[in-house]
């Protein structure tokens, strides 16, 4: 089954085959948290899963939707909200069609891209360009994994700045840091400017 359908992905979440999931909010986000790099606005986390991120950005005064296809981690995901007096808008929505009335100031892409295989990439990467505003950031981690074969789908910086074109995006030379995984792989968290 692809990993672009909702099938695949809804099972994954019923079979409890959720591996990418840490219980905890990723390192990568309380470092940027914590660095002043993120300053508060409209932020999309997609593909969110469990979300909680979502709680941690929402919790530091950021205006935050959350979008995922599947539906019984974002009931999940409402519940602890309204458990936490949090505000988040939470979206099931598919990340190839999804469409926000304005664009965003951020984007927070953590373990989406390299669930879809190397073809689906350049639409979702298009999508990630709509979705922001000209002078925005996208807040992204790329798998560094030693597979052939995903997901998560093996994402070096050179395909990524391959994807993400000087013509739409400015790079900074290096990743602001290296987030171990427990699964076995790594991220490289950077963040790319929207021209
Ligand atoms: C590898 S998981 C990452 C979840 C979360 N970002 C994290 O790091 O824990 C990928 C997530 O993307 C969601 N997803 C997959 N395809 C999607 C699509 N087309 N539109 C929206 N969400 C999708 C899955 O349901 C899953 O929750």
């Amino acid at each position: 089954m692809s990993t672009e359908t909702a099938e695949y992905w809804r099972q994954r979440w019923l079979d409890g085959k959720t591996g990418w999931d840490r219980g905890t909010v990723s390192p990568a986000l309380r470092h940027w948290l914590e660095s002043g790099f993120m300053p508060p606005g409209r932020i999309l986390v997609p593909g969110c899963g469990n979300g909680y991120e979502v709680d941690a950005l929402a919790a530091a005064g950021f205006r935050v939707t959350a979008l995922d296809i599947v539906p019984e981690p974002l009931e999940a995901l409402r519940d602890r909200l309204a458990h936490r007096g949090l505000q988040a808008e939470v979206v099931q929505d598919d990340v190839f069609t999804y469409q926000p009335a304005t664009p965003f100031d951020a984007v927070y892409e953590q373990t989406c891209l390299c669930a879809f295989r190397p073809e689906a990439r350049p639409a979702y990467a298009a999508q990630l360009a709509r979705w922001l505003r000209p002078g925005g950031t996208l807040f992204a981690l790329f798998a560094q994994t030693p597979w052939r074969n995903g997901p998560p789908f093996h994402s070096s910086p050179e395909q990524m700045r391959e994807l993400f074109g000087a013509d739409q995006w400015l790079w900074p030379d290096q990743a602001d840091l290296t987030v171990p995984h427990e699964a076995g792989f790594h991220e490289l968290g950077y963040r790319l400017a929207r021209r």
